[in-house]
Formats: C-alpha cells, sequence, structure tokens
C-alpha cells in the first residue's frame, strides 16, 4: 500500500523542508516539536515558501491550500501513532535519536516505516533500540530541502530490499532524485563534499587565497552555486566540524580531520549564517563582508 501519511519530527531548517515537500506530494502530515512556538515557527516558514511558489507561479492558490491543508502540528509523539511512514530530522544526537526512536517504537504499529534524515550518525545503530531494523533506513535530503534535488536514500544490512525499494519510488514521488547508498558514515554526499569543505579552509589557513578568491574560484571555475567557505556558512560551521569529527572517528584518516581554524571558529560561536558571521558578516545579510581570520 502506497504511503498516505508521513510523520515527521522536527521542524526546524531541514524538517519544516520536509514537512513541505511531503504535503505538496499528496501526502498528510504531522509533524512534531518540542514546544507549541518551534511547531508555530516551522509551520510560518513552511506557510512563506509555499506563498512564495504561488506568487512565482508555480502553484495556483488551489494547491497552496490543498498543501497547508494536509499539513499539521502537534507537540505530542501519539499524534504520529497511525503515520505509514515517520521521517526523523532532531538534533544530531544518538542519545536523543535513540530516545526517541525506543519511544515510538512503542507507539507505532508494526507496519510503520522509521527513516532517519541524519548527515553522519549510523543508522544501524539507532536501528538497535526499535525491533523493526528491518523496516528502519535512512532518508539524507539537502539544505535547501525544497529546492535540492537529491535524497540519499541508506540501506543498512539488515533492512529489507522490498522496503528500501518502497523508500526510493516515495523519494521519486516527492519529485526528487533518489540514489542508493549504504550505511557507511557520511553516506555519498558528505563522503566527498566534508574533505572538500575542509580543504578549502586549510587552504585559507595556508595563505593560498584569500576567502573571496577562494570562493570564487570554486564558482567560477568549476561552476559550483555557492564557494567552499560560503557553502559551510551556509550549511553551519558546527554542524560541518560536527560530521568531520563523526567521519575522523570512523575512518582515523587525516581528510576528515577538522583544522584548527573551524574549530576555534566553532569555539567563538562563528557558526556561519544563522550566527550572523563565519567566514562572512552576516549584519547585512544581503551584501556579506568577508571577516578577517588570518
Ligand atoms: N527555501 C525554498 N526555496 C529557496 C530557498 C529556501 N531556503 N532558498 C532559495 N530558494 C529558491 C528560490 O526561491 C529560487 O527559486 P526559483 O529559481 O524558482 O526562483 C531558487 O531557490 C534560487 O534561489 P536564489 O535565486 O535566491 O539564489 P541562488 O540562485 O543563489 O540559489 C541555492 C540558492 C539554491 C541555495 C544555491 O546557492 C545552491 O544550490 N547552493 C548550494 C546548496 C548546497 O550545496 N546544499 C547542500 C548542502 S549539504 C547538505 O545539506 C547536507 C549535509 O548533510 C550537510
Amino acid at each position: 500500500m502506497a504511503i498516505q501519511k508521513v510523520g515527521v519530527v522536527g521542524c526546524g531548517l531541514m524538517g519544516s523542508g520536509i514537512a513541505q515537500v511531503c504535503a505538496q506530494a499528496g501526502c498528510t502530515v504531522v509533524v512534531r516539536e518540542v514546544s507549541q512556538e518551534l511547531v508555530d515557527k516551522g509551520l510560518k516558514s513552511i506557510e512563506k515558501n509555499l506563498q512564495r511558489l504561488v506568487e512565482k507561479g508555480t502553484f495556483t492558490e488551489a494547491d497552496r491550500g490543498a498543501a497547508r491543508g494536509r499539513l499539521s502540528g502537534t507537540v505530542t509523539l501519539d499524534a504520529l501513532k497511525d503515520c505509514d511512514l515517520i521521517i526523523e530530522a532532531i538534533i544530531e544526537q544518538l542519545p536523543a535519536k535513540k530516545e526517541l526512536w525506543s519511544a515510538l517504537e512503542k507507539l507505532c504499529p508494526k507496519t510503520t516505516i522509521f527513516a532517519s534524515n541524519t548527515s553522519s550518525i549510523s543508522i544501524t545503530e539507532m536501528a538497535t533500540v526499535t525491533a523493526r531494523p528491518d523496516r528502519f533506513l535512512g532518508l539524507h535530503f539537502f539544505n535547501p530541502v525544497p529546492v535540492m534535488k537529491l535524497v540519499e536514500v541508506i540501506r543498512t544490512i539488515a533492512t529489507d530490499p522490498a522496503v528500501f525499494e518502497e523508500i526510493v519510488e516515495f523519494a521519486k514521488r516527492l519529485g526528487k532524485t533518489p540514489v542508493r547508498t549504504s550505511d557507511r558514515t557520511g553516506f555519498i554526499v558528505n563522503r566527498l563534499l566534508v574533505p572538500y569543505l575542509l580543504d578549502a579552509v586549510r587552504a585559507l589557513e595556508e595563505g593560498v587565497g584569500s576567502i573571496e578568491d577562494i570562493d570564487n574560484s570554486m564558482k567560477l571555475g568549476c561552476g559550483h552555486p555557492m564557494g567552499p567557505l560560503t557553502l559551510l556558512d551556509f550549511v553551519g560551521l558546527d554542524t560541518t566540524h560536527y560530521i568531520a569529527n563523526v567521519m575522523f572517528d570512523e575512518f582515523k584518516e587525516r581528510r576528515f580531520a577538522s583544522p584548527p581554524l573551524l574549530k576555534r571558529m566553532v569555539l567563538a560561536g562563528w557558526n556561519g549564517r544563522k550566527a550572523g558571521r563565519g567566514f562572512y558578516d552576516y549584519a547585512d545579510p544581503k551584501n556579506p563582508k568577508p571577516m578577517q581570520l588570518t
């Protein structure tokens, strides 16, 4: 039976985007946050994005209303108990994720599929707190979710191949291009992206070029939509540092080691765009200015 009702846990940047694309694809979506304030904030950002689609002519007013009508917010996990699929997009901390999955295991019927949007935590390890490792997998979206076409679908050695293919088809229904990968830290994208981002910081530390010149080199020389230091600010320096540490821990390879400058910027709280500064100063968000860091 096709997936009709989707539960999304977490309504931050990623969770709200995931809830939005699921509702746009015709699913009934219940999104859960820990407080009503966070539910309201997440739903407001979805409403803004849906409105933007109407203004651009991608969506009719009726489409917007229908998508919004399929979405509801909650602060309880109980409201997710009759979902066909639950997608988790909460904080990247294993104990928090384990606690959540263990609670959902008790609430949901055996048929519900569990998927995590983690970018670095082991899917296999999360599945150990449930009695359904065969219906547990990774579904990794990219920021901004409504725009980025890729979704990584991640199987563990225990994932049922039929469930895996069902989720590959579901990703297509969302208008995304799914890629199949397995539960190895970083999957495909971060395995390649993280060493590249860390190398850009090393290049800056070593005086290879200025912030703007490093970014312009990759934008104009390689056709990337954003230079690596702008992308680091966009993804979050703390997030990238965290993923790098998990990958270094797994592979013990220098290419995954977080460079000293990145570590110090995270310690200082200069985590990028969301913090108002990172490699750039966002005092004027439309006109970011490179920071003096070296
Ligand atoms: N939500 C919804 N739509 C958005 C958006 C958002 N947050 N940001 C931009 N858009 C839409 C705009 O409305 C616009 O739509 P139209 O073309 O239909 O008008 C389109 O995206 C392009 O936006 P802009 O013209 O404002 O800006 P841009 O051309 O510079 O594109 C971008 C912005 C899409 C973010 C582009 O710069 C880009 O692709 N950057 C790279 C992003 C990237 O690499 N993301 C992956 C990060 S890694 C990750 O997420 C995974 C992980 O595990 C760390």
